[in-house]
């Protein structure tokens, strides 16, 4: 059985202001679509033909291929393997480095809920300027969700390490094995429901405490790795800088307290809130 713990904190650094500086002019993937040499022209064409790739080869920009190709050429990725995960803004893609297994989130620029996006950017003092401009959205968002991965882990809650962030393609640690991804926390039995319950919380409590809101924390966003659990998909999370961050923060202890009250876990949405607002002194200082 699975007895789900917390990392100590004593382990991790105490959480700091690692934002990246946000630099949404041209990038390298760019100039490497735009020059079209001969070597990057065989490496879509060979990339456009692999099984793997095929339904996407269509959606997928010559800038994406660029920023395929940046990868491999900074050896953050050696070879392609097979789709993970088909979602409403990005793909999720397992690839090998070195002797390890990664996974390249890939966000499709054109298929991208923009509108849906905008409202997380909003009150973010890092990505507010970036205004209409679709591509630096996304690619600003990458870079966040990179930047959230690593905030995270420094305060103590673990999310796969972040590798590399190119364009719209985010490189990180594969959560899983050989025989396939890290289940989601809604598709495992959860045997001990109070433990992965109150840990759970800790991680709402230390990204709260480390001035972060997860925004889409729920059940789907929460897989078990190495009998522990993980938090994923931080594209959306705000700092409480964000004028809904109270809101989002609401949201998440509904979702997360419907989950284990469905387990059998005397608790809700409110009470959650409580705790975590009680319990937590956001940061402000980024
Ligand atoms: N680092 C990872 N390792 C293993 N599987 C992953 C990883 N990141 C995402 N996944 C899988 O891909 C799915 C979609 O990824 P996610 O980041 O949640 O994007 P979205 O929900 O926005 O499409 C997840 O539910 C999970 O099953
Ligand atoms: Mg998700």
């Amino acid at each position: 059985m699975a007895e789900f713990g917390l990392l100590d904190t004593d382990e991790v650094d105490a959480p700091g202001d690692e934002w990246e500086e946000l630099d949404v002019s041209d990038t390298e993937a760019d100039r490497v679509a735009r020059v079209q040499d001969r070597e990057f022209d065989e490496f879509r064409k060979r990339i456009k033909n692999t099984e793997q790739f095929k339904v996407e080869a269509s959606v997928f920009d010559d800038a994406t291929y660029g920023a395929l190709y940046k990868l491999v050429q900074d050896g953050h990725i050696d070879a392609f393997g097979g789709p993970v995960s088909t979602g409403k803004e990005a793909n999720v893609y397992t690839a090998l480095a070195d002797d390890r297994e990664v996974a390249a989130k890939v966000y499709r620029i054109n298929a991208s809920d923009f509108t849906d996006m905008r409202g997380y950017l909003e009150g973010d003092p890092r990505l507010e300027e970036l205004g209409g401009n679709k591509k630096a959205v996304v690619t600003a968002w990458v870079k966040r969700e990179f930047a959230n991965l690593g905030r995270a882990r420094a305060a103590g809650v673990r999310s796969p390490d972040p590798v590399a962030v190119e364009r719209n393609i985010l490189v990180m640690e594969y959560l899983g094995t050989e025989t396939g991804r890290a289940k989601r926390l809604g598709e495992v039995d959860v045997e001990n429901p109070e433990t992965a319950f109150e840990v759970v919380r800790e991680y709402l409590r230390r990204l709260y405490d480390a001035g972060l809101v997860h925004g889409d924390l729920s059940e789907y966003n929460i897989v078990v790795h190495d009998s522990e659990l993980y938090v994923i998909d931080l594209g959306q999370a705000v700092t409480v800088h964000h004028p809904n961050h109270e809101r989002f923060l609401e949201r998440d202890c509904e979702n997360v307290a419907a989950f284990f009250a469905r387990q059998g876990v005397d608790t809700g949405g409110e009470e959650l809130l409580a705790y975590i607002d009680a319990n937590a002194e956001p940061r402000e200082d980024d």
